[in-house]
């Protein structure tokens, strides 16, 4: 068979394909689902993908599948170490400077994780060494911001969220409110570099491209606040080389902090007993409005038939 012919047997498939969804429920469902479908036939296509390969490639997002459940969540892996979550979070990014930046969500967030008042500790028995974090929350327009929740969670020293452990326990996690000045101030544990889960199929995906699946220590947080946009964001350890590397290429330059060493015995925020030497960082959060990023965000329709 010519390569012309064998070109129109394979763009008839593309067409008939692509012709299924003309009765899509939405039109931004049927925008997607094409466009899922002109890519993914271009990829089989450009590497002349075999039925072996294809069948591998199925058997891999079948282990994805299996190896999920409430505790682990290995296509939110997937997502996160191909790059797709930060390629969504650039392709959303608000275009307000000033705001802090977002970064992966990650697949260890876990709803109704305690609330702790001004002061508290969310380490709750996880092991590390104790840090003190606290800023201020304000708007892009430098106004405090009262009240907004901010959800917190981070590894131990070992590198393991409490999910990683057996049993039930709580520890390294927790949500607290702003005050009237938009101030906020807990106890953790000063993060520790560590590797993501990579017992699994995204763990085979890393290793045969000879890639290291550590991240850079980090903390999480996740802000909430009536009239602005949710930020879900981390602060970053300075000095910390696994930044160079992130397995998940969440780091942004602005969300690097100094988590600075305190001597055993110097006072500390709240007065606590401490026995050995710990860290304070400070990390202020600046949220972006709901309605001014809505109207920068309207893209010109010229704009999108281009894209
Ligand atoms: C995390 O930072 O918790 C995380 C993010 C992406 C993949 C795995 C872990
Ligand atoms: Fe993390």
């Amino acid at each position: 068979m010519s390569s012309e012919h064998q070109a129109e047997r394979e763009e008839h498939v593309t067409r008939q394909v692509l012709e299924s969804f003309a009765g899509s429920t939405t039109p931004r469902y049927r925008e997607i689902m094409e466009a899922l479908v002109r890519h993914s036939h271009a990829l089989v296509r450009e590497v002349r993908l075999t039925e072996q390969e294809w069948e591998q490639g199925i058997d891999f997002l079948t282990r994805c599948g299996q190896i999920s459940d409430d505790r682990r969540q290995e296509l939110i892996l997937l997502s996160d170490v191909l790059g797709l979550s930060m390629l969504t979070i650039a392709a959303n990014a608000p275009e307000e400077p000033t705001a802090t930046e977002s970064t992966v969500f990650g697949p260890f967030f876990v709803d109704g994780a305690p609330e702790v008042p001004f002061g508290g500790d969310i380490a709750q028995g996880a092991s590390g060494q104790p840090c003190w974090v606290s800023g201020q929350v304000r708007g892009t327009d430098g106004s405090p911001v009262a009240g907004a929740r901010l959800d917190v969670w981070e590894a131990d020293d070992g590198g393991l969220y409490d999910v990683q452990h057996e049993g039930d326990v709580t520890q390294g996690r927790g949500h607290l409110f702003s005050d009237e000045q938009g101030g906020y101030g807990f106890w953790g544990v000063t993060p520790t570099p560590y590797p993501i889960p990579h017992d699994g199929p995204v763990g085979d995906l890393l290793a045969a491209a000879g890639r290291s699946p550590m991240r850079p220590a980090h903390l999480h947080v996740m802000v909430t606040a009536p009239g602005y946009h949710r930020l879900v964001t981390h602060a970053f350890v300075a000095g910390d080389d696994n930044q160079r590397g992130d397995a998940v290429f969440g780091v942004k330059e602005s969300l690097v902090a100094d988590f600075v060493e305190q001597p055993a015995g110097s006072p500390n925020p709240t007065g606590r007993r401490l026995d050995g030497a710990w860290r304070k960082v400070s990390f202020d959060i600046v949220l972006n409005p709901e309605t001014r990023t809505d109207e920068r965000r309207s893209i010109p329709s010229g704009r999108r038939e281009g894209a």
